[in-house]
């Protein structure tokens, strides 16, 4: 009687096997689920459940032991419809003060009550991108560099969290939902894998290639924004995650819609204290604008939104003691001392080193090789000392003397007057100004190939210095000449090996204006300059004519770039080296000139000026209005000017010039009126 009892719950049980089976063949092979998430999802339960409870039952197909997909061995490589961006950080009240008056001055705003904040839990993972064609999920693309992911969507795709098919009302025709793929803390201590902590778990289990190990780690899914979109109609961030809701997502249970900074903080505290008790790693909360017409207004600076933040949560710290102090010279000659300590553990990271930011800073906190530190670690930030325990100092301790010299090439070392502040620079200086010095040449290389620049994959850090040592690389142009039947005889190396590179150093030689000036690592044009830099002189040879007509008024005009950077590029172009470099780099590379916005927008060929304060509008706003509708500003009255607006209290000179040059002199609402705004 037992025995045929047996038999039918076998039965029973591989029926639903074999229907769970075809499921996933059709949604993992197939890309096209035979049904809902919550039918699969509670068949896949009642698989687990009879398993349980009838320890005979065991199938090799069953969701205990399968994930049900084999993912390619390479992932696929596809551009973001809409970039993936990062935050800004902010660490204390100062920095949201800051963060809350730029937003102010943009909006012409003077009241902060105005601005409501949707804030989330940042969680410590690793983002994804999901694309749903009429509510199918079709695509799921890792961040990659931000422009570009991988196509892991099978990956994804065994993620229960993740909505295989969208449920209901208002699902948009097309859209890119953002989230973060992470490993909950009481999973990850369950796993066998020796993995530093549950983000790297989560990381190396999405990119893994082996489903085998893939099925081992639960990853789960939280949404939190998107990217591209196609017929969506909502109108603040708040909306947006309870639509996500709706729609059969997970949302962070402790999202807030939060006015003031002080209520941010005390959020932010009680967040912070409640933080164990979560199961899943946060590293901050991230403080958006809840309406989304004032983000658009708001735009973005570089890779990050103006109109977001992630405030970070204090540091984990650790005590240790100092073994020794180096000093490393950075890509700019910059002597960074560094610390070494006895490994400690801090936040399930081993950490052995700490930076001591620069000469100022040990001579300020007197650190010496010996001290026992308390070392903090943020995040993604380097570890640093904070401070020394002087009662632990030994009687023969000796206050640390900063080399004078660079430990590199052995040249004198300075440290720069600053003319804006009228001090001296706390950071001293290889007065070596490039190639020459070993230390500055491989971090230039290292630079130059980095991720925002180049972004040459299988050239990573360790990499260019084994190259250097073998003489392969001294100057960035010669990565486009290596030698590679040599490096087909280096240990590690293969045919394969050697062929990706050559691959992927081909594939990058065509390269975006700004990513280009970015490369060439001129001391203060970070990625931000460069890209302002290759919007006004839109094409390489006027990049190159710079220094052949030795002539930069063309950049004295940028919003942003101030003498520092203009300095800067002027004793970049000065330098002979560079000018060779620059000279060989244009023989291997094809430098795209800057793209145009919108070239035909309303304003097409039409150049502007602002003087005087304008109404409801920063003057930042308006001439990013200007730009994005094709026109151009200019900050001299001349002939070449079309339009001066005016605002509250002009500057009377200007004015009158304008009139005397019988240029149009129009108002600030004339001016919404040419680009059909009605009012802010
Ligand atoms: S919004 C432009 N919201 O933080 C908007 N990001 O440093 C950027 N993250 O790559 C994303 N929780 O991996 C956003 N609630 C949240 C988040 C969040 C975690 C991560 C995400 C992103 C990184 C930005």
């Amino acid at each position: 009687m037992i025995k045929k009892n047996n038999l039918k719950i076998k039965e029973d049980y591989l029926k639903k096997i074999q229907i769970y089976k075809k499921y996933n063949e059709a949604y993992f092979n197939k890309s096209n689920p035979l049904v809902d998430d919550n039918v699969y999802d509670n068949l896949k339960n009642e698989i687990l459940i009879l398993e349980k409870k009838y320890p005979f039952l065991k199938d090799k197909e069953s969701p205990s032991l399968n994930v049900g997909f084999k993912p390619s061995k390479n992932f696929k490589k596809v551009k973001h419809k809409v970039p993936m961006l990062s935050l800004n950080n902010a660490f204390n009240r100062e920095d949201l003060v800051n963060f809350e008056k730029k937003i102010l001055n943009f909006l012409n705003l003077e009241r902060s009550d105005l601005l409501e904040y949707s804030a989330e839990p940042k969680i410590d993972g690793i983002s994804a991108s999901l694309f749903y064609k009429k509510g199918n999920f079709i695509q799921g693309l890792s961040r990659g560099d931000g422009v570009e992911g991988e196509d892991i969507t099978e990956n994804l795709s065994t993620i229960t969290d993740i909505p295989k098919i969208l449920k209901g009302k208002n699902i948009p025709e097309e859209i890119d939902i953002r989230g973060e793929v992470f490993i909950q803390n009481t999973d990850f201590k369950k796993l066998n894998e020796k993995f530093a902590n549950p983000r790297n778990a989560a990381s190396g289990s999405l990119r893994q290639k082996d489903p085998e190990k893939t099925k081992k780690i639960p990853l789960k899914f939280i949404a939190y924004t998107f990217g591209f979109s196609k017929n969506l109609n909502i109108s603040n961030q708040f909306q947006f995650l309870k639509m996500l809701k709706n729609w059969g997502f997970k949302v962070n249970n402790y999202n807030r819609l939060i006015k003031g900074i002080d209520n941010l903080i005390k959020n932010h505290s009680a967040l912070e204290a409640k933080r164990k008790e979560i199961d899943f790693d946060i590293d901050g909360i991230v403080y958006k604008i809840n309406d989304f017409s004032v983000q658009r207004r708001l735009g973005f600076v570089a890779n990050a939104p103006r109109w977001a933040i992630a405030h970070k949560f204090s540091a984990n710290k650790s005590i240790s003691e100092i073994i020794n102090i180096e000093i490393q010279v950075g890509r700019t000659g910059a002597l960074t001392p560094v610390a070494k300590i006895k490994p400690v553990n801090i936040g399930g990271v081993l950490v052995s080193n700490a930076t001591l930011h620069n000469e100022d800073e040990i001579k300020r906190k007197d650190i010496r090789i010996g001290d026992v530190v308390i070392i903090e670690r943020a995040g993604d930030v380097i570890p640093h000392v904070i401070s020394v325990d002087l009662k632990k100092r030994k009687k023969s301790s000796k206050k640390f003397d900063f080399p004078k010299n660079c430990p590199s090439c052995g040249s004198s070392t300075i440290k720069e007057f600053n003319k804006i502040t009228k001090k001296f620079d706390a950071v001293r200086r290889c007065t070596n100004d490039g190639y020459d010095c070993e230390k500055i040449a491989i971090e230039k290389l290292k630079h130059f190939v980095s991720k925002e620049a180049l972004n040459i994959e299988g050239l990573g850090k360790k990499i260019v210095e084994n190259f250097w040592n073998l003489k392969l690389i001294r100057y960035p142009q010669d990565i486009f000449n290596l030698d590679f039947d040599k490096i087909k005889n280096i240990e590690g190396w293969g045919k394969l090996s050697v062929a990706n590179l050559k691959f992927s150093i081909e594939e990058k030689k065509n390269i975006s204006l700004s990513k280009f000036i970015y490369s060439i690592g001129i001391r203060h044009i970070g990625q931000e300059n460069a890209k302002l830099i290759s919007k006004t002189l839109k094409t390489s040879q006027n990049f190159f004519n710079l220094g052949k007509n030795n002539n930069f008024d063309e950049l004295l005009n940028i919003d942003g770039i101030g003498d520092t950077q203009i300095n800067s590029i002027k004793e970049f172009f000065l330098n002979k080296k560079n000018l060779l470099v620059l000279e060989k780099l244009k023989e291997n590379l094809s430098i795209q000139n800057e793209k145009e916005n919108s070239k035909n927008g309303i304003l097409k060929e039409k150049t502007f000026m602002f003087t005087g304060k304008l109404e409801g509008i920063s003057r930042a706003e308006a001439k990013s209005l200007v730009e994005k509708n094709s026109g151009k500003i200019i900050s001299n009255v001349s002939q070449k000017l079309d339009f001066l607006i005016i605002g509250e209290k002009p500057t009377v000179k200007k004015v009158n010039h304008a009139k005397n040059l019988r240029i149009k002199i129009i108002s600030q609402s004339e001016f919404l009126k040419m680009l059909d705004i009605k009012d802010f």
